[in-house]
């Protein structure tokens, strides 16, 4: 999967795909990351890349031209499956989404700053748009970022047991099981007798009662829409 990200802010991305499972994703050439700085695409001689809103208010927005001629430059050169817009109003990011966006190919991730994104390019340019939550950040890299583990750590090779990722909470609208490791007791905390037992089929089946335990008490709307 290759992901390129355009962002007014290139340096927040340093160091944030070098860590640990993303590393892996990308060394292995399972994921290929490119960053653009949206600045360096601006025709304006200052490099400006925003402006005054049109009929006043505070705030600044994006500007279209280097953000367009950056996605047709992009588009020239492969097919994108979705140009994804990270924005507050946008579609509220589930488990379900990432599955989906896994499975693509090649994805843009656009992250908004300011007041927001002249609303043109988000009519005539972009194909989705997400929120990571119902909050206001101070632009879309932190989104971008969310975004990108949720779905690169679901790309086949990326997580060395498979099983991990699909046994993870929200898939199956379940939150997972408590777990626990070594040592099976300290000081005086207990792991339950059942994991120490060594019956796989009883471990199973109090897994399942804890995961609909926990989602019941934890978040019965996920439960709902079972
Ligand atoms: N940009 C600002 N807030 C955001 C949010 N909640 N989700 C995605 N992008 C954002």
């Amino acid at each position: 999967m290759r992901i390129d990200i355009l962002t007014i802010l290139p340096s927040f991305f340093n160091d944030a795909f070098s860590h640990s499972i993303l590393k892996r994703a990308i060394e292995k050439d399972i994921v290929e990351i490119h960053i653009h700085d949206i600045r360096k695409h601006s025709t304006q001689k200052q490099k400006s890349v925003d402006d005054y809103q049109y009929g006043g208010g505070a705030g600044m927005v994006l500007t279209i031209q280097p953000i367009d001629d950056l996605i047709s430059q992009l588009k020239r050169k492969r097919k994108y499956d979705e140009i994804i817009y990270l924005t507050p109003d946008g579609e509220k990011l589930k488990q379900e989404m990432c599955n989906q966006l896994s499975t693509y190919n090649n994805i843009i991730l656009l992250c908004g700053h300011y007041k927001g994104i002249d609303q043109r390019i988000r009519d005539h340019l972009i194909t989705r748009e997400i929120s990571i939550g119902d909050y206001v950040l101070t632009g879309g890299e932190l989104g971008t970022l969310v975004l990108s583990d949720a779905i690169i750590r679901l790309i086949p090779g990326v997580i060395s047991d498979e099983t991990s990722a699909l046994t993870d909470s929200f898939q199956d609208q379940l939150l997972s099981a408590p777990v626990y490791t070594r040592p099976s007791e300290y000081k005086g905390w207990k792991v339950p007798e059942i994991l120490l037992s060594g019956d796989d089929k009883k471990i199973e089946k109090w897994r399942e009662e804890q995961a609909e335990i926990r989602t019941k008490t934890r978040r019965p709307d996920i439960l709902k829409n079972k």
